[in-house]
């Protein structure tokens, strides 16, 4: 599928035009982005890793304004792994805290910028509050048309794979599929982006070279863009250094 290029304002920012380097025909339609280094960033500073995280969400922010300025047709981000619980409770319930709270603040200016919000992952074990933020913000812009924000939250690429297993073997118990008609578009269905096109650059920061299990089945042909700018620290300069090194690459898909 391809994505409607809606170019929008929130009305308390300005529209950010392409930086004039970038060819506006080879944009990527699809970035994901692992979001690395809010606790370096704070420690570098000499703050707790919180205000990291917090530093972090005005990054998201800056950068899914431009994506959407800049014509992108989704923006995918790893927000909370299925690794993650295994931090002190106190960051975990800080970011579950932080996660609310900022998806409450944002979803009117969200809708504005006919951003259509969604969620990939186990929701299930999140707190409450957050899981009825999440259906209502997922609701309310179902019907948007601008760019597709997919924001990955308990999420693990593993998990998903299971869970794409699991739902096609239900279906052929049931009766409901032959398993030798099971090929990649059936598996993708049954994957949390069945709906979008797999990313076409993936950006990771903080300089960390892993996938660190985000999106194990899409990524497979994803150009990297891996750079040491720790995420708060992530701007229109570096965003459209990813870019730039993006058109640079010669995609060949296994061909010559
Ligand atoms: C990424 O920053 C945010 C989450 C994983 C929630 P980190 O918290 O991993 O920051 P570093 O890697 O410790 O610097
Ligand atoms: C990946 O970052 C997960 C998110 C950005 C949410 P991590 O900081 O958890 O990854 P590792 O531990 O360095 O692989
Ligand atoms: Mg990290």
């Amino acid at each position: 599928m391809t994505y409607p290029s809606v170019i929008t304002t929130d009305n308390s920012r300005k529209v950010s035009p392409l930086p004039k380097d970038l060819d506006r025909l080879r944009m990527p339609e699809h970035i994901a982005v692992i979001m690395d280094g809010n606790g370096r960033w704070a420690k570098e500073k000499g703050l707790p890793r919180t205000i990291g995280h917090t530093a972090g969400v005005e990054a998201l922010k800056t950068t899914l304004h431009l994506c959407s300025n800049w014509g992108i047709g989704a923006l995918t981000v790893y927000a909370f792994s299925t690794e993650n619980w295994s931090r002190p409770s106190e960051e975990v319930n800080f970011l579950m805290t932080l996660f609310e709270s900022v998806l409450k603040r944002e979803l009117t200016n969200l809708k504005l910028e006919e951003v259509k919000i969604n969620f990939m992952g186990d929701l299930d074990p999140l707190p409450i509050g957050l899981k009825d933020l999440i259906k209502e913000s997922v609701e309310s812009t179902s019907n948007s048309k601008g760019i597709h924000f997919n924001v990955c939250t308990n999420y693990g690429g593993r998990r998903e794979l299971v869970r794409a297993a699991q739902k096609l073997a239900e279906r052929s118990v049931k009766g409901e599929l032959d398993p030798s008609l099971i090929d990649e578009n059936v598996f993708a269905s049954e994957l949390f982006t069945a709906s979008e096109v797999d990313p076409d650059l993936l950006i990771r920061t903080s300089g960390e070279k892993r996938i660190s299990n985000f999106l194990l089945w899409q990524l497979a042909y994803a150009e990297i863009h891996i750079t040491d700018v720790l995420w708060p620290d992530f701007n229109a300069d570096t965003l459209a250094k990813a870019l730039l090194d993006y058109q640079s690459r010669r995609r060949r898909f296994g061909g010559v």
